[in-house]
């Protein structure tokens, strides 16, 4: 059966991993969060207090970062290590997720973490969300999802995520950030967020997650069909 290539772009918090994870397992494809590369590049710059208004800087930490993802059978997820080390859930705090956008709007940054992504697609067989996947980084994928969800329920959805790992976080700081990172993600000059012109718009605001499964599902196994003409 030859593999296809599936990529996942959208606003934040609108359940891509979710659905990009639920996918893989029913296809028995292999998920990669390009978001947690950004994170994890981020997390190094910001305990190197490195400065991304210096060229010099950006490029000798990038030098020194190694990104590799490590399937974790206790939580059976792919966990991404930075330079050797489990940054999985530490990526997640609100002090990186303030921070992500500006580097991710770094041109060395993504020369960087796009490289990467293109060489983990070489065999297909996989499952990407981001922000760039159907347009600059797989942009010949035979399947591309667009996601979408008002606000209000990205909103609800994130802050009960955060608030379980942190009682402290409020609505309106939960909010903030999704509006700052979506304003930031879709305006930036290198690759920003875009619908990709072939790419099949998935609004989820009033669907279940069992609902947008089935229906994900179903395309997704009609675009491998297709891949596989009898
Ligand atoms: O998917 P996420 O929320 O974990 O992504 C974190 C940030 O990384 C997001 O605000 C923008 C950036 N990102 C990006 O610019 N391009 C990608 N392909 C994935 C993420």
């Amino acid at each position: 059966m030859k593999k296809v290539i599936i990529t996942i772009d959208g606003w934040s918090s609108c359940g891509k991993s979710t659905l990009a994870k639920q996918l893989a397992k029913q296809l028995g494809y292999v998920y990669i969060d390009s978001g947690a590369m950004y994170r994890a590049i981020t997390l190094y710059f910001l305990r190197q207090t490195v400065d991304l208004n210096s060229k010099k800087e950006v490029t000798k930490a990038l030098e020194n970062i190694t990104l590799e993802f490590e399937y974790n059978e206790k939580s059976q997820q792919s966990e991404i290590l930075l330079n050797g080390e489990n940054v999985e859930y530490m990526i997640r705090d609100m002090i990186v997720a303030e921070k992500v956008s500006d580097v991710a709007a770094v041109k060395e940054v993504r020369e960087f973490a796009v490289d990467q992504q293109k060489k983990m697609g070489k065999k297909k067989g996989i499952i990407m969300d981001g922000r760039d996947i159907g347009t600059t980084v797989f942009p010949r994928a035979e399947l591309k999802f667009f996601m979408t969800a008002d606000i209000a329920i990205r909103v609800e959805r994130r802050f009960k995520e955060m608030y379980e790992k942190n009682p402290n976080v409020s609505i309106e700081e939960v909010k903030n950030n999704l509006e700052m990172r979506d304003y930031i993600d879709s305006n930036r000059e290198v690759s920003p967020l875009r619908q990709a012109k072939d790419a099949i718009v998935l609004d989820n605001t009033n669907l279940t997650m069992e609902q947008q499964l089935k229906y994900a599902l179903g395309i997704a196994q009609n675009a491998i069909e297709m891949a596989n003409p009898a």
